[in-house]
């Protein structure tokens, strides 16, 4: 196959994927569901990690701060534009979806608590982002600070299971 019909047909095959997955909305599997989730937090970590690892020095990459805490204001809206479907009712841990998982049944039961944390989280980091943009460390660390304590630490405090 030439390198342009292979194009092609990559192409074509996820035209194919995109399209299918439209009707498959509904009906993503529960286990499947947890491991997105469980992969988007462990994106939240990366971010929050890389940024933790420049401000401490020890790595010397200062113009990486800010598009990682654009990428973290980046995930803080797609995890409240999207919470119901990457926590769908039924995929509580203790229950029987073939994967092991950490969320609270407390999610469900105060749901509109889980919702405000969330939005808090979004704040947070988009806050982040701004004071990022203006390079200013002491405004960056302090941001840092309140996104880890009233987004994260906040969330797993009440709605993940302790490690
Ligand atoms: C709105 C609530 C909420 C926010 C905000 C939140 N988390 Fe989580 N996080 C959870 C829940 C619930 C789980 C458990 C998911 C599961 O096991 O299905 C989790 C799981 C994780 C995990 C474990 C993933 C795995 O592999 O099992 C990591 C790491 C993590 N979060 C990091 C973070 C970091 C870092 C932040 C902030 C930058 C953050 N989370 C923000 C609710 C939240």
């Amino acid at each position: 196959m030439s390198r342009c019909s292979r194009n092609l047909a990559v192409a074509t095959a996820l035209v194919a994927m995109a399209a299918g997955s439209t009707s498959a909305f509904a009906a993503d599997e529960p286990a499947n569901v947890v491991k997105y989730r469980q992969t988007f937090m462990k994106g939240n970590s990366a971010h929050l990690g890389m940024i933790a690892a420049i401000m401490k020095g020890e790595v010397s990459l200062t113009g990486e701060i800010a598009p990682n805490a654009a990428a973290l204001a980046e995930m803080g809206e797609m995890l409240s534009a999207n919470l119901q479907q990457l926590f769908p009712g039924g995929t509580a841990m203790g229950g029987d979806i073939g994967v092991e998982t950490h969320a609270l049944p407390a999610i469900w039961e105060k749901w509109g608590d889980f919702e405000q944390v969330a939005m808090r989280f979004q704040e947070e980091t988009a806050k982040l982002a701004e004071v990022a943009e203006g390079g200013d460390m002491a405004a960056i660390g302090q941001q840092l600070g309140v996104v880890g304590k009233e987004g994260c630490g906040a969330c797993h405090e009440t709605f993940r299971e302790k490690d």
